[in-house]
């Protein structure tokens, strides 16, 4: 058995921009010095699919987050407030109560019946982007999941340019720049008033078309599992938060790679089925999460001590290359037998809104590809931080409207 300390690793200079714009070569070398381990500036960074799959399986690690916190000093700020009692920081018996209460919810058909609203809502935003011609993806990309969180809690859209630059700017939380923290307090001060007040009006005027949304589902259940407001209202600001980012991340990065795939991109706007296998293959491709996970006891794997209180950080986001779980891995193809990509995580915390995140990509791929044919890049592209939610910042394209 050796100790962590003990072990020549690679280190990966994850704070560095020009990482986070090709950081393969980091991940090879990584590779070729260990198999399944490497070092950064924050903790120990497991690069192996094999090894993040055995060990997301395991109960003696948790979410760090609550311990970021206090780390970053944020304590009883408005960020420091809700990462320590979000979802993912609670106890495990709380977290238990609160995920028992709502996953068996958050189903592939739950999300399946949204999908006429999610059509409805990209078709609108296409009405307004499609015609132009010469767009920043990204910036049409980061319109779409918030304007579906909107739609499917029921808010007036009117609230939706303000929060989508709070969602921005709390996106960055994770990469622990401490300058960008002004803006994300500001940001989650009005996303929590926001949230108060949907629900708020909710309770005292419920839908008068019987139509059970999200927000219905959500307070509904709350009230019969005995949840109360505020884990209720953080568990609504998580999932703005949660699928803020991510989602259009994903469909920005979708967009990009089929720059270089017209035939697949032509394809995705005949066949709505297809498009799900190039999600699907996207989501392998590239994901943006880097999840973190410390130690709570000594942990013992592959005859290598990680000692208490690691740091143990999972880029999620290139396990999908990792060449022992996916040969020819740096091949785009949506055909692909190997579907086990772990861009939802695994284990108990495992994404509650995979399905809807799913849905609405798919959805928007498919609309997206019918109205703008033929995209090509049209200017520089720059790369968000490795850590936290990683993808394109900015994705210049040209195309031609139908
Ligand atoms: C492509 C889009 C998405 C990706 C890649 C993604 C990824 C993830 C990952 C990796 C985790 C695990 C974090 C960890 O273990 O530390 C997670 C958890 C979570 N996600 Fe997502 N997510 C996406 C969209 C969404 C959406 C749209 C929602 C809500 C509607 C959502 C709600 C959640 C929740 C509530 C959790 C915490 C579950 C728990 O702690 O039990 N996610 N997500």
């Amino acid at each position: 058995m050796q100790a962590l300390s003990e072990l020549d690793l690679y280190h990966l200079p994850i704070e560095d921009p020009a990482f986070a714009a090709n950081p393969w070569p980091h991940f090879d070398a990584a590779r070729a010095k260990h198999p399944w381990l490497a070092s950064c500036n924050l903790g120990a960074v497991i690069h192996d699919y094999g090894a993040m799959r055995d060990l997301f399986a395991r109960d003696d690690m948790r979410p760090p987050y609550a311990g970021v916190v206090e780390l970053l000093g944020m304590q009883g700020t408005p960020w420091g407030r809700f990462t320590s009692e979000q979802m993912i920081s609670l106890p495990e018996d709380q977290h238990k109560k609160l995920r028992d209460t709502f996953a068996a919810k958050f189903t592939p058909r739950f999300a399946n019946q949204l999908r006429p609203m999610m059509v409805a809502t990209i078709t609108k935003l296409l009405d307004e982007w499609a015609p132009k011609g010469k767009i920043d993806f990204e910036m049409f990309a980061s319109h779409f999941p918030i304007s579906v969180m909107f739609g499917l809690v029921g808010a007036p859209v009117d609230a939706v340019p303000l929060l989508r630059d709070d969602l921005e700017a709390i996106g960055l939380a994770h990469s622990y720049e401490l300058d960008r923290f002004p803006r994300i307090q500001e940001g989650m001060v009005r996303l929590e008033k926001f949230v108060d007040e949907i629900i708020a009006e909710r309770r005292a005027k419920p839908r008068a078309d019987g139509v059970e949304d999200l927000l219905e589902l959500l307070i509904r259940t709350a009230d019969e599992g005995e949840i109360n407001h505020r884990q209720l209202a953080d568990l609504i600001m998580f999932f703005f938060i949660a699928g803020y980012d991510t989602s259009k991340n994903v469909l920005t990065f979708i967009m990009y790679t089929l720059l270089d795939h017209p035939d697949i991109y032509r394809r995705c706007a005949e066949d709505i089925d297809y498009c799900r296998k190039v999600v699907e293959e996207g989501l392998r491709w590239f994901n943006p999460s880097t999840v973190a996970r410390f130690a709570d006891d000594d942990v013992t794997y592959r005859d290598v001590l990680l000692p208490k209180e690691t740091m143990l950080f999972f880029p999620l986001s290139i396990s999908g290359h990792d060449p022992k779980a996916f040969p020819d891995g740096d091949r785009f193809d949506p055909e692909r037998p190997e579907k086990r990509h772990i861009a939802f995580a695994l284990g108990k915390h495992m994404c509650l809104g995979q399905y809807i995140a799913r849905a609405q990509i798919q959805e928007a791929l498919h609309q997206v590809a019918r109205r703008m044919r033929e995209p090509r890049l049209a200017g520089e592209i720059h790369w968000r931080p490795f850590m936290g939610a990683w993808g394109l910042r900015g994705l210049p394209i040209e195309f031609t409207p139908a």
